[in-house]
C-alpha cells in the first residue's frame, strides 16, 4: 500500500507536467501553446474552484497579473507564447496550475502544470588555499530540507584528486589538491526521492605573478632616450660655439 502511494506520488507531477521551482528563484510555467498559435485568451487559475491568478484578453486589450493576494507583483504573463513566470518562488507556490488558452480560431488548450518547490543546497567554502604550489580546498555542502541525500561531483573536465565525505545525512564535505591558475568546479546536488536541486560552484586559486624582469626593458629604452636628448643637446652647444664664438668684451 505504502509503495503504491509512493509510486503515485512520484508519477503524479510527470502525468500532470511537472516543474520545479527553487526558493527565492524564479520559475517560468510553460503553457503548452503551440508557437504557430496567435493567443486572443489567456486564463491561468489555482484551486478546483479555478481561482484566477493572471489573464489576458486581446479584445479589448486587458492584461491582469495582480487578481490573487499571494502573487500580488510576482507575476508576469508573456502575452505571444501563453507563459507565466513567478518570481521569488515561496513553499506555498507548491500548487497545480491551470491554464485556458484561446487562439483566434477558437481553439483551446488546458495542461495543467504542478509545481515542486524546493531549497538549492547551502555550500560554504571551508578553505582555499597555495600550499607547495598546488591549491588546497574543502568545500562542504548542507541543506534543511528532511531526509536529502547529498553528493558532490566535480565538473566533467577535473582530472585533480578530490574525497569525498558525508559527517551526517545533511551535510557533505569534499577535499581536492588542484593546480593553481584554473577553475575548480563542482556541483553538489541534493535529492529526497521527489525533488532534485544542484549548486554549482566554481573556484579558483592564482599564484603570486612574477615581477621585475619585464620592467628593465622599459627603463633602459627611456636611459637611451634621455642620452640620445642630451648628446643632441651637448653637441649643439659646442659647434654653436664653435661658429659663433661669443666675443670676448
Ligand atoms: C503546431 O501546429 C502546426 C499546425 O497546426 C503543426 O503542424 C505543428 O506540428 C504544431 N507544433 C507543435 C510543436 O505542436
Ligand atoms: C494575430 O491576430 C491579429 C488580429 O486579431 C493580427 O493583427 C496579428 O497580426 C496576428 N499575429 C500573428 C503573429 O499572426
Ligand atoms: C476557492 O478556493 C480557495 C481554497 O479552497 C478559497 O480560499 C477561495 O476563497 C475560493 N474562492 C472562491 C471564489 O470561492
Ligand atoms: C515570450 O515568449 C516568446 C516565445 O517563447 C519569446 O520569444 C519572448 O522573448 C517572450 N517575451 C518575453 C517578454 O519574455
Ligand atoms: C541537519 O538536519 C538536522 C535535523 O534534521 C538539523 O537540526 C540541522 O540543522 C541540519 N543541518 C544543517 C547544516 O542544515
Ligand atoms: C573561471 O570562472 C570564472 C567565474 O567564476 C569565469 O568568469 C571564467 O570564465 C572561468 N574561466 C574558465 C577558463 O573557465
Ligand atoms: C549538477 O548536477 C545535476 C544532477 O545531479 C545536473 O542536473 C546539473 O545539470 C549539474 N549542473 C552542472 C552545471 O553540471
Amino acid at each position: 500500500m505504502a509503495c503504491v502511494v509512493i509510486a503515485l506520488l512520484t508519477i503524479l507531477p510527470v502525468v500532470m507536467g511537472g516543474t520545479t521551482g527553487y526558493l527565492g528563484d524564479s520559475v517560468t510555467l510553460s503553457s503548452g501553446a503551440n508557437s504557430s498559435w496567435n493567443l486572443s485568451k489567456i486564463e491561468w487559475s489555482i484551486f478546483s474552484n479555478n481561482t484566477w491568478i493572471a489573464t489576458y484578453r486581446k479584445e479589448p486589450h486587458t492584461l491582469k497579473t495582480d487578481r490573487f493576494w499571494q502573487f500580488q507583483d510576482r507575476l508576469r504573463l508573456n502575452i505571444s507564447s501563453g507563459d507565466l513566470e513567478i518570481r521569488d518562488v515561496r513553499i506555498g507556490d507548491a500548487l497545480v496550475y491551470s491554464v485556458l488558452l484561446q487562439d483566434i480560431k477558437g481553439e483551446q488548450h488546458n495542461v495543467p502544470v504542478q509545481l515542486t518547490v524546493t531549497e538549492r543546497p547551502n555550500v560554504r567554502k571551508v578553505f582555499n588555499m597555495l600550499k607547495d604550489s598546488h591549491c588546497v580546498m574543502a568545500l562542504q555542502c548542507s541543506s534543511s530540507v528532511k531526509d536529502t541525500h547529498l553528493s558532490w561531483e566535480p565538473e566533467a573536465a577535473f582530472e585533480d584528486a578530490f574525497w569525498r565525505r558525508n559527517p551526517s545525512t545533511n551535510v557533505s564535505v569534499v577535499w581536492t589538491s588542484y593546480s593553481p591558475n584554473r577553475n575548480a568546479t563542482f556541483n553538489c546536488t541534493a535529492s529526497n526521492g521527489l525533488s532534485k536541486a544542484f549548486r554549482v560552484v566554481t573556484e579558483r586559486c592564482q599564484e603570486p605573478d612574477v615581477v621585475g624582469e619585464t620592467r628593465i626593458p622599459g627603463i633602459g629604452f627611456v636611459m637611451l632616450l634621455l642620452g640620445i636628448v642630451f648628446g643632441c643637446v651637448l653637441t649643439y652647444i659646442y659647434f654653436r660655439g664653435k661658429m659663433f664664438p661669443v666675443p670676448i668684451l
